[in-house]
């Protein structure tokens, strides 16, 4: 049985390797959004016939260089996030080239989303490669940033602190003073359309007793119920 299973994926990657070489790549880029790059090469006795892109298994585009030449660069635009597509070829029958597809969100995405690049050559042997990327709605909280909101009253034991990080999904800032949880006096969190990442901030007040005791503040994400933290910053007070 298991013999079988092994067998089979043998025999799968020895097709894929005799079919188009593919490979799609991707990263959250800053300001920006997700760049994916997808890139192929054919055998040299190849031609390109089609690039087939898909959104969640959906083709939204299709580059034939027969009928639109050495590129295609689209835009498409929805309420929630433009997507910028510019694919080319870079020898004469396509057996070189790339789709870059820039994402770029106007509202906090949600979900994460599969981006499909399937190339398919000429007759007569009309070989095809295909592969997926999976995009995942997660840019990690940046580093803490702690500042002091200097009171009116200098000689005060109050102190309030302002604790910011950003990323996406929006981070949760942990608040402790030595090794004890304590809860935020508030949480605050926005969206910033430059960087399209979510900004949270929280602040804490607390009276200043033993010095040797440190406070800190770590920002923390969940995503696909895991859970990824920041850099956290701390203050000796
Ligand atoms: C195309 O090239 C490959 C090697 O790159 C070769 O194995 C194959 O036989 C060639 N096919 C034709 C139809 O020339
Ligand atoms: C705390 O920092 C955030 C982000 O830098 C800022 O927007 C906010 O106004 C600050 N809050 C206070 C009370 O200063
Ligand atoms: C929004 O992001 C931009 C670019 O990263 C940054 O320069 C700006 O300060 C941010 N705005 C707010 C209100 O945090």
């Amino acid at each position: 049985m298991y013999f079988k299973i092994i067998t089979l994926h043998l025999l799968v990657g020895a097709l894929t390797i005799t079919a188009i070489d593919l490979d799609v790549t991707g990263e959250w880029k800053t300001d920006l959004g997700w760049e994916v790059i997808c890139t192929w090469e054919t055998w040299r006795n190849d031609t390109l016939q089609s690039v087939r892109l898909y959104n969640n298994g959906q083709q939204f585009m299709i580059y034939r260089p027969e009928k639109h030449g050495q590129s295609r660069t689209e835009i498409f635009r929805t309420p929630e996030k433009i997507m910028n597509v510019d694919c080319a070829i870079t020898t004469d029958k396509g057996q070189k080239g790339r789709c870059i597809l820039i994402l770029e969100p106007y509202q906090p995405p949600l979900y994460d989303f599969t981006y499909t690049c399937e190339v398919s050559g000429e007759r007569p042997m009309f070989r095809m490669g295909k592969k997926d990327f999976h995009v995942r709605v997660l840019v990690p909280p940046s580093n803490a940033e702690l500042t002091v909101i200097t009171s009116n009253d200098p000689s005060s034991p109050r102190v309030t602190l302002n604790c910011s990080s950003s990323g996406l999904p929006a981070p949760s800032l942990q608040w402790t003073v030595g090794d004890n949880k304590v809860q935020a006096d508030f949480a605050r969190r926005g969206w910033n359309g430059t960087s399209k990442l979510w900004q949270s901030w929280s602040s804490f007040t607390y009276t200043r007793s033993d010095p040797t005791q440190i406070v800190a503040c770590t920002p923390e994400a969940s995503s696909n119920s895991e859970i990824i933290r920041g850099k956290k910053a701390v203050l000796h007070i």
